[in-house]
């Protein structure tokens, strides 16, 4: 049986969980960043395609790489959180499939058909940034999420030679509530969901 999360697990998730644009001066150890990926990596994607790929921008080095790539209203807060994700997608996953989906031949599916390839990378991948900001709130971090950049520049900075292409960072830290936006509203139920 799988009981309910409890009420604080589900504010720390979803409820009160906001996102952050200032942070606390408090370092995000490596060590959490890992147990972060080791909680994403394990909600479900299609044929367990996994292609998802993180790099943690931490040092002050990684950051001046980051920044001629930002809008102008996402330069500050990135440049001050303890750390920011990009959260990217690798175009080329089916070559792991051999080893994630090892009891059939996966890979040939993909192989050459390129707008399957395409189509399953985006919604995996998108889903496993959905997971990331999940599994990030989960292990106490805060976030704040950004498709505010230039995507190909970000791309040729950190991804040459490579099949990833970023699809959006995410700042990670301790949020301060100073930097809150009000709370927008959301839809109702019957705006966006029935049951038929
Ligand atoms: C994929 C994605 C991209 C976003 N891009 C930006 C951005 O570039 N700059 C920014 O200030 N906020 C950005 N946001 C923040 C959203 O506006 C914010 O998450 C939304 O309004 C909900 O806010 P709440 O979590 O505080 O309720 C982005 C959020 C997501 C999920």
């Amino acid at each position: 049986m799988t009981a309910a999360l409890s009420n604080d697990a589900l504010n720390q998730l979803f409820l009160t969980a906001r996102t952050h644009n200032k942070w606390q001066p408090r370092d995000v150890s490596d060590d959490l960043l890992r147990q972060l990926v080791n909680l994403m990596k394990m909600a479900p994607t299609s044929v367990n395609c996994s292609p998802v790929r993180i790099t943690f921008v931490k040092s002050p080095d990684a950051k001046a790489r980051l920044k001629p790539f930002l809008m102008e209203g996402n330069v500050e807060k990135t440049m001050l959180a303890p750390a920011t994700a990009i959260i990217a997608t690798d175009y080329r996953f089916y070559d792991y499939l051999p080893k994630l989906y090892p009891h059939t031949d996966a890979k040939s599916w993909f192989t050459g058909n390129n707008e399957f390839a395409d189509t399953s990378a985006f919604r995996n991948g998108t889903l496993q940034g959905g997971y990331f900001i999940l599994a990030a709130r989960s292990v106490g971090l805060d976030c704040g999420p950004m498709s505010g950049f230039d995507n190909a520049g970000v791309d040729a900075e950190f991804f040459k030679g490579t099949e990833f292409r970023s699809n959006f960072l995410c700042n990670l830290g301790y949020g301060d509530p100073a930097g809150l936006h009000p709370r927008s509203p959301r839809f109702t139920f019957d705006e966006i969901a029935r049951i038929v």
